[in-house]
């Protein structure tokens, strides 16, 4: 039996499809809306709004289910590369051997960023965000590479160039940051360890791989490679839609993940816990903070459009945490701040009738600072995270035929129409 809603309206109905995914989720096809009774649907935020068709991640967010092509996150972190699974997001299933080799040699031989790039990194003034330079560093890598003849080489190597630079620029940006030589990328390690490499060798100082920050980084960015239709995700398939290059929609991907309601916030939630570690541990206060509707303070890292439950990634991250903070002997007093602030406030009941739990930021800014990354890097490695998963939904959305330049309508509640008055004649 077909199904179908049925809507009402002045006396007249209108029979809408519904559309049902493979995972039963259930949504009314309402594209016939508009041109049969003359009504658009309002729905700020997109809370109730199905955007795409997407076969890439699924995510539960009343049971804590996120599955990338259908196999479980807990299953990539524990057995996965950050390469296979960036293979995976993008081309729909895992690599074999030989497609892995190959996948990895274009990822090295693609791996350096043009040096005309460096006098950009220079330029920018000390005190800029890693974010907004690398926003627009991946948005200037059209000018430096400019589009290919062959449609299918032009895709693929962009991807493969985005994959494979953005690493070299995040830590050729922290090494200008720093006043020190550059690190170039090294044929001879993994993908995690290259950046960390980047990062941290120096001409009097070599880096020696540290098996648990390695450990620590392929799990990190896993849990970030793709959460479908987010606000990021959004916005490079929003940009992506109007036909710009993969760099200019990464770019803007780039721009909505710096928001701390978004990948800022494992930046945002070091901060809160380091201001409540200085004013003394007293983590009760951001708690009550949070619950004031007159104060716009939010517990950073709580909290999520999707997730009513506790983020499936951020159980993973905490338990890494906990790991890697006791194999590189670190004791850090946020993630004691972290533990008790959770314990109390998922008992509150605030926080309980809102449904509201760590997510992945909650615990991600402690690893990284022990890994050693600075905080105002954090959102920049999100993004690199991310990559796989914007350049994944991307390509699907191009691959739609029927895809339609992204163009929402509005309700206009402005003033009515009327003439313009001369200056000398306005009073
Ligand atoms: N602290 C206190 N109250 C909160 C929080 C929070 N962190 N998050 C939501 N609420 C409350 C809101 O005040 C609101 O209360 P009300 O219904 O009584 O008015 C209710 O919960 C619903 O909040 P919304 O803002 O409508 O929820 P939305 O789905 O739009 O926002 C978001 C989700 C942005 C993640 C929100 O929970 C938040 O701001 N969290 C803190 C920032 C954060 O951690 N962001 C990272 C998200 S994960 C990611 O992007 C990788």
């Amino acid at each position: 039996m077909e199904d179908v809603v049925t809507l009402t309206y002045n006396g007249n109905e209108i029979r809408l499809p519904v559309i049902t995914g493979s995972e039963g989720e259930k949504a009314i096809d309402i594209s016939r809306l508009r041109s049969e009774t003359g009504f658009i649907t309002l729905d700020p935020g997109y809370a109730n709004t199905g955007s795409c068709l997407s076969g890439i991640t699924f995510m539960d967010g009343e049971k804590g289910v996120l599955r990338y092509r259908g196999i479980p996150v807990e299953q990539l972190a524990e057995q996965s590369t950050f390469k296979e699974t960036a293979y995976l997001l993008i081309h729909g299933k895992l690599p074999n051997r030989d497609q892995l080799t190959r996948f990895s040699i274009l990822l090295n031989d693609n791996s350096l960023v043009h040096t005309d790039m460096k006098a950009f990194y220079q330029n920018f003034p000390r005190a800029s965000h890693p974010m907004g330079i690398l926003s627009s560093m991946v948005n200037a890598m059209r000018s430096f590479y400019p589009e290919l003849d062959s449609q299918e080489e032009e895709i693929t190597l962009t991807m493969t160039r985005l994959l494979a630079k953005v690493r070299t620029m995040a830590a050729m940006s922290y090494k200008i940051s720093r006043g020190h030589e550059l690190v170039l990328p090294r044929p001879d390690l993994t993908y995690c360890e290259n950046f960390l490499n980047m990062m941290f060798e120096t001409p009097v100082k070599p880096y020696e791989i540290n098996r648990a920050a390695v450990n620590a980084l392929r799990v990190f960015w896993i849990l970030h490679a793709d959460h479908e239709q987010n606000c990021s995700t959004s916005s490079v398939r929003m940009v992506g839609s109007a036909r710009v290059n993969l760099y200019a929609a990464i770019s803007a991907g780039i721009a909505a993940l710096w928001g701390p309601l978004h990948g800022g916030a494992n930046q945002a939630v070091i901060e809160m816990l380091t201001q409540i570690q200085e004013e003394g541990g007293n983590f009760k206060k951001a708690i009550e903070r949070a619950k004031d509707k007159k104060d716009p303070f939010r517990l950073m890292g709580f909290g999520h459009r999707v997730y009513k439950t506790y983020d499936p990634r951020a159980k993973i991250m905490k338990k890494m945490c906990d790991e890697l903070l006791e194999s590189l002997n670190i004791n850090d007093p946020l993630l004691d701040i972290a533990k008790e602030l959770e314990a109390v406030a998922t008992k509150d009941p605030y926080f309980v009738d809102h449904n509201l739990y760590p997510n992945i930021d909650f615990y991600s800014g402690i690893v990284l600072r022990a890994i050693g990354i600075p905080t105002n890097m954090f959102t920049v490695m999100f993004a690199i995270g991310r990559l796989p998963g914007w350049i994944a939904q991307w390509k699907e959305s191009m691959d739609d035929p029927k895809l339609k330049i992204c163009r929402p309508r509005q309700i206009y509640t402005g003033n009515q129409g009327f003439d313009f008055i001369p200056s000398h004649a306005r009073s």
